[in-house]
């Protein structure tokens, strides 16, 4: 009689797993960005998901949810139901780094799922127009010589902006002040502005503003150019060698998601990155598309796992204080 009722139990649970698949999704989907709006998380979540709503059939809403270097937005998303309709946008700050800083009360592998990995792009080195500098070995030389650190704006202890400061500050040899933004939408303000030195941003949030003149470029961390804006330097180039940090992007959702709600997850998120006007408006922004052969879910979650390998040492080595 037990096993009749555990069989009938489980089938019920199995049954309701595929029926929530089957009929996923039948309202709108959430993807929670953990940085403020005007930045390039924020950015590149959007175009992806204004394409989604195609694919998925429902409206596909982003959240911005802030603070803690990401953590708290990524925090939500994972204490959400497992259901699909919240999804963790997040990146190598978020969904690596942090685990190294800070004691998140989640486990950024096994209370996930991963959805896709997303565009990636290097990091860029920007300072505001004040600087009297005209090259990366200037701009260096000039941080060297300022009577306290410069400001180096990010976007929270633990973001992509903080962890390539830290390397920055370890290859070029100099110290930074750093100032935490709740993304670096906001601090890009600032260095317009002249409120702070500089920021080690994403290509995608400083390349307009490059562009248009407001701040400085010195060096791409890469050791190619970036098509879209093949007239910046790599750092290779521009005299620090081996400083290089491409920052990925990825989504996922809470562990026990059925399978076949990520797989749909995932196939909206394929059908974006493949569509000819997405790639387009983020090629502009000087990001790259993950490769074919990455797309599945389990390649983000290898992904994931080998560049935990990969920064934990190094952050956990910088011994970041986190008030
Ligand atoms: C970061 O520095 O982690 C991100 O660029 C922040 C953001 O997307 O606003």
């Amino acid at each position: 009689m037990r096993r009749m009722v555990l069989a009938a139990l489980f089938a019920t649970l199995a049954f309701s797993g595929s029926a929530i698949a089957q009929n996923f999704p039948s309202r709108a989907v959430t993807i929670i960005v953990p940085f403020s709006a005007g930045g390039p998380s924020d950015a590149m979540a959007r175009i992806l998901a204004e394409r989604m709503k195609t694919t998925l059939g429902e409206q596909v809403l982003v959240e911005n949810v802030t603070g803690a270097g990401g953590s708290v937005g990524v925090g939500r998303a994972v204490r959400s139901a497992p259901d699909g309709y919240t999804v963790s946008f997040g990146h190598l700050g978020t969904h690596v780094a942090n685990g190294a800083i800070y004691k998140l009360g989640y486990d950024l592998v096994t209370d996930l799922e991963p959805v896709a990995l997303l565009p990636s792009n290097p990091m860029i080195i920007v300072s505001k127009n004040a600087v009297p500098a005209k090259s990366l070995k200037e701009f260096i030389a000039w941080l060297k010589t300022q009577p306290s650190p410069p400001t180096a704006g990010t976007a929270g202890a633990g973001s992509g902006s903080h962890i390539a400061g830290l390397y920055f500050e370890n290859v070029a040899g100099v110290k930074l002040q750093y100032v935490p933004y709740r993304g670096t939408g906001p601090a890009m303000n600032d260095l317009v502005a002249g409120q702070i030195d500089m920021i080690v941003d994403q290509t995608s949030n400083s390349i307009g503003q490059v562009r248009a003149g407001n701040i400085r470029a010195y060096a791409i961390t890469d050791s190619k150019r970036v098509e879209s804006a093949s007239d910046i330097p790599t750092v290779d180039e521009a005299g620090l060698p081996g400083f290089h940090m491409t920052l990925w992007s990825g989504l996922w959702v809470p562990k026990g998601t059925p399978k076949d709600v990520v797989a749909k997850l995932n196939a909206a998120a394929v059908d974006a990155l493949n569509d000819s006007a997405v790639r387009k408006q983020l090629e502009n922004l000087g990001l790259q598309m993950p490769p074919k052969d990455k797309l599945a879910p389990e390649a983000l979650g290898t992904w994931q796992k080998a560049e935990i390998a990969k920064w934990w040492p190094m952050i956990k080595a910088a011994n970041v204080k986190v008030d």
